[in-house]
């Protein structure tokens, strides 16, 4: 299938998503499970990339999450997403995640986290996505971080698929 010709920016799919922590989504000290947090970035980053691309999408990866401060119960984590690199079929997101106390307003980042979306048809065979229009230096560089990211990526991939050819070889 071909390219949609029109291009969209940054901005165009740029999101912010607000939760609350409650007592079921968090461990026994009292703060955020990593699972759950890891399931909010995922959603975070795909209303991005479902936002460029108006398809449907599959998480290929996530990678580059830290985890840098627990977030107790009550507070408010705030969730943004913006692209940082758009291929034919693959868009890489980045998130931040931030915590907020509810009474205070204080705020601090608590994560950030670098995952890639395919927009997929029915069959889940991938499908061209707009191109990424680039509107400042800062976006540039980003998408420059982005291809960097993405060769080392496929070269894991790579690497991997051949390690699990050689170790079913040695098997048989
Ligand atoms: C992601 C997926 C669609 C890629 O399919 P594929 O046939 O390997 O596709 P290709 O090798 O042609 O690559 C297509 C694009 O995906 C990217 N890609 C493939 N595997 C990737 C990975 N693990 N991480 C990041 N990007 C990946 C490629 O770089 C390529 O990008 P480009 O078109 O922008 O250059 C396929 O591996 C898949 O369906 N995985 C399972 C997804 C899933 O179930 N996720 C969890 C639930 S949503």
């Amino acid at each position: 299938m071909k390219r949609p010709s029109h291009e969209k920016t940054v901005s165009d799919s740029e999101s912010e998503m607000v939760q609350l922590v409650l007592p079921n989504d968090t461990n026994l000290l009292g703060n955020l499970l990593g699972g759950t947090l890891m399931h909010w970035i995922d959603l975070a980053g795909a209303v991005v990339a479902n936002r460029h691309c108006r398809q449907a999408i599959v998480t290929a990866s996530m990678d580059g999450l830290d985890f840098l401060a627990p977030i107790p119960l009550g507070s408010l984590v705030i969730l943004q997403g913006k692209l940082k690199h758009v291929g034919s079929s693959s868009m890489e997101v980045g998130v931040q995640v931030y915590s907020e106390n509810p009474l205070s307003g204080k705020r601090r980042q608590t994560s950030t986290a670098t995952l890639c979306y395919v927009a997929v048809d029915k069959q889940g065979k991938p499908l061209p996505v707009p191109r990424l229009l680039l509107t400042s230096d800062q976006e540039k560089r980003d998408f420059e971080a982005a291809i960097q990211r993405k060769e080392a990526r496929l070269l894991r991939l790579q690497q991997k698929s051949l390690r699990q050819k050689t170790s079913k070889r040695e098997a048989e």
